[in-house]
């Protein structure tokens, strides 16, 4: 099937959808070091090299530590919105038609700023780039576990009152001792209100906790959920029920899931039926945006063309489009890979 002349060019134009993007970490160091300097905020790193160099982590904890502080220069609708654009213009280099993408009201609205300021400069980058580079944009408010289920419902609260913007709800920050439970109420709230639910789950946490997102918060997709494997009858019901798993490959090679990207379970995953899509994460941290997350699985796990257009297509189904729009994008896939077809 691949008779495109430059590697990966296939995979790189195959056109798909990107369902796991923290938008905070989508901050490259240029435009992080620009924004601190026009808020007059002072960053404890002397150069980008000198940042970049600090972005080495052991496990999920420490990364964390470094993409909260880095989101702190984040002040104005015109950061949020010239940080989305940024990473709308290379997704659609990418690719990608649709991204569905995830923003942690509680890291800025913990630190003074209005719930409008990070929403409308996020929304307006996405109207923005749906005008001018045909790529469409769903966004996803995500809860940090890390912090109180109460204070999880005020997010919520807070976040219904601008629900046009928003089609889903995630949970997302630190996973192992924060079980998917603690957040039921929550998750049932944002059911009740029409959102979408989704939710990270067996990143580093066990397979309990993937049952836990599925049976408690009525995850819609999993993301990440690279520990499910560890539990035949869950792996079963993921691929009975056609539940996604919304995979990072760079991000556990990145925070310690896997020693290298030729050790990562996609094969397996996808050997069991399973719906997997490939996603960047926090690409400007793990070293790469969705589609060097396709050209560089393919090549270290040998996968086929044919193999990585199943894996567009997974994502492209498991978006939250309306059935029409989704099977436009779909056709455009099929029609993709025929005229790339020998
Ligand atoms: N927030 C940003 N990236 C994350 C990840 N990989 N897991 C959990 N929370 C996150
Ligand atoms: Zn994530």
């Amino acid at each position: 099937m691949d008779n495109t002349a430059t590697p990966g060019a296939f995979v790189r134009d195959l056109p798909k959808a990107e369902l796991h993007v923290h938008i905070e970490g989508t901050l490259e160091p240029e435009l992080m070091f620009e924004i601190a300097e026009r808020n007059a905020l002072p960053l404890r790193f002397d150069s980008i090299a000198e940042l970049r160099s600090a972005y080495k982590f052991q496990d999920l904890q420490e990364f964390l530590d470094i993409y909260y502080e880095g989101a702190a220069v984040l002040q104005t609708e015109q950061d949020f919105f010239d940080m989305t654009l940024a990473y709308l213009q290379r997704a659609a280099g990418d690719g990608v038609r649709r991204a569905e993408i995830f923003f942690d009201p509680q890291t800025h609205a913990d630190r003074g700023i209005p719930f409008p300021v990070f929403l409308e400069g996020i929304h307006a980058a996405g109207r923005h780039a749906e005008r001018e580079l045909g790529i469409s944009t769903g966004l996803i408010l995500c809860f940090l576990r890390h912090l109180a289920p109460e204070a999880a419902m005020e997010t919520l609260e807070t976040g219904l009152a601008y629900q046009e913007h928003i089609i889903g709800v995630g949970l997302d920050s630190s996973e192992v001792g924060f079980p998917p439970e603690l957040f039921s109420d929550v998750f049932d709230r944002a059911g009740a209100a029409g959102l979408h639910r989704v939710a990270h789950a067996g990143e580093e946490g066990p397979p309990a906790y993937v049952w836990g997102a599925l049976d408690t918060l009525h995850a819609e997709r999993i993301d990440h959920g690279i520990r499910a494997l560890e539990d035949p009858g869950l792996v079963s019901r993921l691929a009975d029920n056609r539940i996604p798993l919304t995979v990072c490959p760079f991000s556990n090679v990145k925070l310690g899931g896997f020693t290298t990207l030729q050790d990562h379970v996609l094969p397996t995953m996808m050997d069991h039926g399973l719906n997997v899509s490939i996603n960047s994460d926090d690409p400007a941290y793990f070293g790469g945006y969705v589609g060097d997350n396709y050209i560089e699985t393919q090549k270290a796990l040998g996968l086929s063309d044919a193999t990585m257009a199943v894996i567009a297509r997974n994502s492209l189904e498991a978006t939250f489009l309306p059935a029409s729009v989704k099977q436009t994008r779909l056709q455009e896939l099929d029609d993709y890979v025929a005229s790339h077809s020998a």
